[in-house]
């Protein structure tokens, strides 16, 4: 597609493109103040670095994209701000999908829906629904999403659907329930913003993640910075435990 062909980056070793990229998108805040704006102007400009980010992992190959949008900590923001947001989220999904849908896009939300109002609940169905059989990059946006709730949820739902394994539940059992079942864990975590701590992300899924921070504020961290994070992840030796020796032989 048009959208993805004009890309001029070079890409880091090929050969270990991680599969599965995770992101918390911070620092919107800090952006806008850093230029006497108000914050909403950061979140504005961080949904252009979406756009960006997007496109990039498409060229690059990765396979899942999944970007922490709105935390169920979050509601806890001056309600101007709440409300901004949601408006933006409605505003981007409706002008976004199309183009992402043209470029073999499937997008999927993750997190509580409860609290979202029906409008809201019906674009994400509609984005879904219309997107579900794309067979290219799977972006996932987390919105009402915290950690926590998703192993409460499996936990729960698990035990509703297989009352007879209550007290024997296992890994694998617990898995197939998660939000993210569809997915292979999280390959590479990167967090814009300077904070160095998961704030109630992919708690499950992250076990075994490379993480990588990065003071870059969300609306600077374009495609150079993104690759920054790519390279430092080729560098790593995932071990899962063994020792280096083991995974040379
Ligand atoms: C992240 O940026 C976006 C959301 C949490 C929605 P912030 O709004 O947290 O930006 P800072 O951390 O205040 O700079
Ligand atoms: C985390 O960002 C959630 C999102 C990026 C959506 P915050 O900026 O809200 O995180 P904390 O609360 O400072 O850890
Ligand atoms: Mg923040």
């Amino acid at each position: 597609m048009a959208l993805f062909s004009s890309s001029t980056q070079v890409i880091p070793n090929e050969a270990k493109i991680p599969r599965h990229v995770a992101v918390i998108m911070d620092g919107n805040g800090r952006w806008a103040r850093n230029r006497f704006l108000p914050r909403v102007a950061g979140h504005k400009r961080g949904v252009d670095t979406v756009r960006e980010m997007i496109k990039h992992c498409a060229v690059l190959g990765v396979e899942y994209l999944t970007l922490f949008a709105f935390s169920s900590e979050n509601w806890r923001r001056p309600q101007e701000e709440v409300s901004f947001l949601m408006g933006l989220f409605m505003e981007s999904l409706k002008k976004e999908v199309i183009k992402l849908h043209k470029n073999n896009i499937r997008l999927i939300m993750i997190g509580d829906r409860s609290r979202f109002d029906s409008l809201l609940c019906k674009e994400i169905d509609d984005a879904e629904l219309l997107t579900k059989d794309n067979t290219g990059l799977t972006l996932t946006i987390a919105a009402n999403y915290g950690g926590r709730w998703d192993i409460i949820q499996a936990i729960n739902n698990l035990q509703k659907s297989h009352p007879e394994l209550c007290g024997n539940f296992s890994e694998s059992h617990i898995t197939p329930f998660l939000s993210m079942s569809y997915a292979p864990e999280p390959d590479l975590f990167i967090r814009t913003g300077g904070e160095t701590r998961i704030s109630n992300f992919l708690l499950w899924q992250l076990a075994y993640t490379e993480l990588y921070f990065t003071e870059t504020l969300w609306p600077d961290f374009d495609d150079k910075a993104f690759n920054l994070a790519i390279e430092s992840y080729q560098k790593r030796e995932r071990r899962f435990g063994r020792t280096s020796e083991q995974l040379k032989s």
